[in-house]
């Protein structure tokens, strides 16, 4: 399948006119913009926190680390949420949430209440960061499945983009971080009253057999009835199967389980929001003064943005595993790069821009690889009854990370050094590689439901395999290496 079956989002959106797929698309991805605007904009907010509460560094570090946890809850109530109350309306309340919270923390009065509110904040950060991909990618036809569910990825780097740029332009402003947090109001309003407009999923509506609702759905996403049929007899089949919560754990599911948990600890451990969220010192660790430092993070942001939109362009056409793959290398060697380069005196001084050029190759590489794929592949590797569980499972273990690797970054830097915490990263990110390039399958151009049936045979195939039956043994590596021809 492969190639033959990608394309490319732009040409096959060029070829099929689909106008209100992509509006739709894009009002769901408002909640992946706030997760980025949220996230990113408390690193320049802070210096100005600090002074105004007199914060100390605990509290610094919970009004970063509350929403991180807020983000594990939210995640964690969110795939009940998706099946009880619709992705629909679970993303209009996160958007709802988004506006409250956001106004509370630009009006917050002490540190401890910005902290209550950045925890409630991160709730809505941790559902949206659930429900937008899994609506995203419940509503999109296979073709161009890939680059609308990464295009929310895309959307979470222009948040962070956003973000750096507000926090530079409020920089001289009088309570320029009331303004730095209270702007994201305004996409939360975005997010709540766009959502209110937009269809039900259609797999959702099946499952509760709606189906009239769903086909209408998907006539009005799709554009023609042609073929409508055979894509609701697909989901019809699925929905069929449903299992309960407590089949996540059981050894059929086991595999994409491991896959996806995989993922979304590697996405973490490899420590992108070291540099996410202390850019700035880690640029100041290099020598800049603090305004270059300002400067060159809005450039790290920019160059987020830039190769995320070539990923999102590009992952239906080449497919997953090769951009993981590039992506991962690349992260490898600029954390080699970084710990060669705290490490060494003589390579600071040859070649000081050395390390922020590493940056800015990490950056890259996260952003063609492990940040889109994790949440593209997460929306793809489950059964329909079980994905809103897996789902949260994989996204709650995000946060959780991501919690752990920000809260530690600085302690590791003060216990191994710099470059013994680059390389220790480094490390990790070799063990990421392997795990990759032995375990992560290919599910380009595969509708969610032909994922579901090969993932199932590939998991009988390999009992037969241990049969000797060389044929389907064979035929499992092909489809696990991704090289499919089918
Ligand atoms: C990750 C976030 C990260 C962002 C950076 C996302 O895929 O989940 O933790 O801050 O990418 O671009």
């Amino acid at each position: 399948m492969g190639s033959s079956s990608g394309g490319g989002l732009i040409h096959k959106a060029r070829g099929e006119a689909k106008p209100f797929l992509f509006v739709l698309a894009a009002v769901a991805a408002l909640g992946g913009f706030l997760f980025g605007y949220d996230t990113g904009v408390i690193s320049g907010a802070l210096l100005f926190i600090k002074p105004a509460f007199h914060a100390t560094t605990l509290q610094q570090q919970s009004i970063i680390g509350s929403l991180l946890v807020g983000a594990v809850v939210g995640a964690a109530a969110s795939g009940y949420l998706a099946e009880a109350m619709s992705r629909k309306w679970t993303k209009v309340l996160s958007g709802c949430i988004y506006v409250a919270a956001a106004l509370w923390s630009a009006f917050a009065s002490g540190a401890t209440e910005l902290i209550a509110a950045r925890f409630v904040l991160g709730l809505a950060v941790g559902t949206a960061s659930f429900v937008a991909p899994m609506y995203i990618a419940e509503v999109a036809p296979r073709q161009i499945r890939g680059g609308l569910v990464s295009f929310n990825q895309m959307m979470v780097v222009i948040g962070i983009l956003i973000a750096y740029i507000i926090d530079f332009l409020f920089k001289g402003v009088a309570d320029n971080w009331r303004w730095m947090l209270g702007l994201g109001a305004v996409p939360g309003v975005a997010l709540a009253v766009g959502m209110i407009l937009m269809p039900h999923s259609p797999r959702w509506l099946m499952e509760r057999g709606r189906d009239d609702e769903a086909r209408a759905v998907l006539e009005r996403v799709h554009r023609r009835a042609k073929g409508i049929d055979s894509e609701m007899e697909d989901i019809r089949h699925v929905v069929a199967e449903e299992g309960g919560v407590r089949d996540i754990v059981r050894a059929a599911v086991r595999p994409m389980l491991i896959v996806g948990m995989a993922l979304a600890i590697f996405q973490q451990i490899v420590g992108i929001n070291t540099v996410i969220y202390y850019a700035p010192t880690i640029l100041r660790f290099t020598g800049s003064s603090v305004s270059s430092a300002i400067t060159q993070t809005v450039f790290i942001g920019l160059t987020n943005v830039v190769f995320t939109a070539v990923a999102v362009l590009l992952l239906d056409r080449f497919g997953r595993r090769a951009f993981l793959l590039l992506g991962t290398v690349g992260l490898i060697v600029s954390l080699l790069v970084l710990g060669v380069f705290f490490a060494s005196a003589g390579v600071r001084h040859a070649a000081p821009d050395l390390a922020l050029f590493a940056l800015i190759l990490y950056i890259a590489s996260f952003a063609i690889g492990l940040g889109p794929v994790f949440w593209l592949m997460i929306s793809e590797i489950f059964p329909l009854h079980l994905r809103s569980p897996a789902m949260a499972l994989c996204t709650i273990t995000n946060w959780a990370f991501n919690f752990l690797v920000s809260f530690t970054f600085l302690s590791l830097v003060s216990a191994l050094g710099r470059s013994g915490t680059f390389l220790l990263y480094a490390a990790v990110g070799l063990l990421a590689l392997v795990f990759f390039a032995t375990r992560v399958p290919e599910t380009n151009g595969r509708s969610l439901e032909e994922i579901e049936q090969q993932l199932q045979h590939k998991r009988r195939g390999k009992a037969l395999g241990r049969d000797d039956s060389p044929a389907v043994a064979a035929a499992i590596a092909h489809y696990v290496t991704g090289a499919s021809g089918e």
